[in-house]
């Protein structure tokens, strides 16, 4: 039998941190909403219950003569105890179990199937492929819709990672289409439903060449569960993933092999079934991509602009010791003149972005020591033709968004 810890989530505050604290002490652990009736819990037959805020009274949990700690603030040594002592867990959950059961269950759903992938190129799904090729290898398809406005090299990088693994690997090049669709729009939020809704587009009509496959695999996350109810005993959305991919598509299942892991342990299998360090710990990048870091028109020239000024900042900020949680640039819409090489230009002003942050739901700005800010001005406007100056935004989320748009 399965040792298992139940956290009982009174308040979203708490749940997730608790849960990751407990696996992180090789014990598994799931959430479970606070009103979770008694019989649920103890089909479960959990060691011991954490809960997460504060109980109210005559909860359900109370009678069932399970151990109880409460997870507000709670200690990593109080919770060694808790775990080792009080509940008698032997600590043997791990992440190659967890690999192999995976590699198990997908070859047992699928078969000699078919499996398509949409590969973004992201953390989640970039693992996701590595864990399916080694589960499946020569039945997995990823489709890697390059729609322009990825990062400098990035989908060269990509394609070049995932060409190595046992799969077969489609990039599709539509940064042609894309940029022609959002041409002229200046409203953010009309940028990403257009891209958004010519992203499953895009997807379809690759789905639809490749023939008949009957299993749709995504990259959702245990959080992604969690955050959309899945624990609360409603229906999880069968698509809430893959950037909104159409309820229509015919596919008769969906393999979703990373649902019950946290994001860090995403990161550490990746890291365990071969994926590059580089792409394990990638920061976040909106699925519009760097539409919505070009303020105001989107055009070819502007995104090779960004392209240059970010790749630039990317660079200098990795090498710091502890690099701040996300650090990207924004081209903006604003002119200013400048002087280069004697001539006067009028040209956008670049804004560098850098914020520190445990879950991206609030962060503070990156402390960027200042030689190292003039070295960036320095750089971005001597190398990058096409900006006239560089700011530093320090903006607090809240108020103000990671992502200017
Ligand atoms: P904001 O700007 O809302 O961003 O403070 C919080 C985090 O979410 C990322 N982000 C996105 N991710 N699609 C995504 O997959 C999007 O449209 C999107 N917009 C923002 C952002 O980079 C940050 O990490």
């Amino acid at each position: 039998m399965k040792e298992l810890v139940l956290v009982l989530d009174f308040d979203v505050k708490y749940r997730e941190q608790a849960a990751r604290m407990v696996r992180d002490l090789n014990v598994y652990a799931e959430i479970l909403p606070g009103n979770a009736p008694a019989e649920r819990i103890t089909a479960l037959n959990p060691i011991g219950i954490i809960t997460a805020g504060e109980p109210t009274p005559g909860a359900p949990f109370a009678d069932l003569y399970i151990p109880v700690m409460s997870g507000v603030d709670m200690t990593k040594e109080a919770l060694e105890a808790f775990l080792f002592t009080v509940c008698r867990a032997k600590g043997q959950y791990n992440l190659q179990d967890y690999i192999d059961s995976q590699v198990a269950q997908i070859r047992e759903t699928v078969g000699g199937e078919r499996v398509l992938l949409a590969l973004s190129g992201g953390v989640d799904s970039s693992v996701c492929a590595a864990l399916l090729s080694k589960a499946i290898p020569g039945q997995l398809t990823c489709v890697f819709v390059d729609h322009g406005f990825m990062r400098l090299h990035e989908s060269d990088d990509i394609e070049a990672i995932f060409s190595t693994h046992d799969l077969d690997f489609v990039r599709v090049n539509a940064a042609e289409r894309f940029v022609g669709k959002i041409a002229g729009i200046t409203d953010p939020e009309q940028k990403r439903k257009i891209i958004g809704e010519e992203f499953i587009r895009v997807f379809e009509e690759e789905a639809k060449k490749l023939g008949r496959i009957p299993f749709l695999a995504q990259g959702t996350i245990y959080p992604d569960i969690v955050e959309s109810g899945g624990v609360h005993g409603e229906t999880i959305k069968s698509h809430h993933n893959v950037g909104g991919l159409p309820e229509n598509l015919d596919f008769e299942q969906l393999v979703e092999p990373l649902a019950g892991l946290f994001k860090n342990e995403v990161r550490k299998i990746g890291l365990m079934l071969g994926l590059p360090p580089a792409l394990v710990h990638r920061q976040p990048f909106p699925g519009p991509g760097l539409a919505v870091r070009v303020m105001g028109e989107v055009t070819f020239g502007k995104l090779d602009v960004l392209r240059k000024a970010d790749a630039i900042v990317r660079e200098e900020l990795d090498r710091l010791d502890t690099p701040p949680s996300q650090y990207f640039a924004v081209l903006t819409d604003t002119f200013s003149v400048g002087v280069k090489d004697g001539v006067r230009t009028y040209d956008p002003v670049l804004a560098i972005r850098a914020v520190s942050t445990q879950d991206f739901m609030t962060a503070s700005c990156f402390d960027i020591p200042h030689e190292l800010l003039v070295k960036l001005a320095a750089r971005i406007a001597g190398e990058v033709d096409g900006v006239s100056r560089v700011v530093y935004d320090i903006s607090s989320k809240p108020p103000g968004t990671v992502e200017w748009q």
